[in-house]
């Protein structure tokens, strides 16, 4: 038992400390027009103790776009590269959940593209772009489910990976792996009809530009869809101390409980880059069958998709 209370006395939560890339100061209410899904009724948590954090000068809207890259973070991936594919290693979590993600994609992306979501192949013809694609674990079901997907991530170990097992069946091995970055790619003036990063903003330097990136890549009127992990005190309980210090899913250190958002912030923050939320998630773990499942529950695990409202101004 003291044991254990030390443990989670070394474990507690850091105060929160909004750096300038996230500056949200206050989460406020936001009203969603169309969305269908959206926070859960837990209380929201109380405001951030000290001084707001200071506000970012403007940006110039021709100069290229910050780095999105977290060194520290990038490390961790690319110590682990080798297991992405193994579904009892360390990413054995993503797999679980990929069931899940791919049925909000469907749902959510077919309604978008007016697509028929009991066809195999819905999204024939449509560019997708997978940011943060990791070993291609989302990657993959996409370019099955028809569409041209291109898939970047900022680990060249995790890209040699992504590349070795997409070239294993023919139908995904015209998946475009490349090691980059979203902002790269805004230099490059790509841009797709779907906009993915799934599970990579809690691990980028500047959550905001990374979604002016996102939000850059996306054709107007496009699709964004983002999942991470709420900054609550549920998600400190099961994301980091069971998932990485009891369960042993994942490496000790993998998560840092100051930089996630709450789906507060995220939805502001993509509203900020243009992009305006329609449908939000949770996703919903249940201990007996291991599964996952969509909920209402945003309080831990959580997936947005969003429609680029206009041409945003960078
Ligand atoms: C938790 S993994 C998610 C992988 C994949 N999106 C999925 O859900 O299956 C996060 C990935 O984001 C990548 N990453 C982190 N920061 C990045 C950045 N700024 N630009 C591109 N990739 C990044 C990491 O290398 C890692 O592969």
């Amino acid at each position: 038992m003291a044991m254990t209370w030390k443990l989670l006395k070394q474990l507690r939560p850091p105060p929160y400390t909004a750096t300038a890339s996230t500056s949200l100061h206050r989460p406020r209410f936001l009203n969603f027009q169309n969305a269908t899904r959206l926070f859960s009724d837990q209380p929201p948590l109380p405001p951030p103790s000290g001084e707001p954090p200071p506000i970012p000068p403007p940006q110039n809207s021709h100069s290229p776009s910050p780095s999105s890259l977290n060194q520290a973070e990038l490390a961790k991936f690319a110590a682990i590269a080798g297991t992405w594919w193994d579904s009892e290693g360390p990413f054995k979590p993503l797999h679980a959940m990929n069931p899940t993600r791919l049925a909000f994609i469907r749902s959510t992306l077919c309604r978008h593209f007016r697509r028929d979501p009991l066809s195999a192949r819905p999204f024939e013809g449509l560019k997708f772009i997978d940011v943060g694609c990791g070993g291609g674990i989302l990657s993959e079901p996409l370019a099955r489910m028809g569409a041209s997907v291109t898939g970047v991530d900022a680990v060249e170990k995790n890209i040699k990976i992504a590349r070795l097992h997409a070239d294993l069946d023919p139908v995904t091995s015209s998946i475009e792996y490349h090691c980059t970055t979203a902002e790269k790619l805004v230099d490059e003036q790509r841009s797709f009809d779907a906009v993915f990063a799934l599970e990579v903003i809690e691990h980028v330097a500047n959550p905001a530009e990374f979604c002016k990136s996102l939000s850059a890549l996306t054709v107007p009127d496009g699709a964004t869809v983002i999942s991470t992990i709420n900054r609550s005190m549920r998600a400190y309980a099961t994301a980091i101390i069971a998932a990485e210090y009891l369960l042993h899913w994942l490496p000790k250190g993998t998560h840092q409980w100051s930089s996630f958002l709450t789906p507060e912030e995220l939805v502001l923050i993509l509203e900020r880059a243009s992009i305006s939320v329609q449908e939000m998630a949770g996703f919903a773990y249940n201990p007996l069958t291991g599964r996952w499942s969509i909920s209402d529950d945003v309080s831990v695990n959580f997936i947005a998709y969003g429609t680029k409202t206009e041409t945003a101004t960078l």
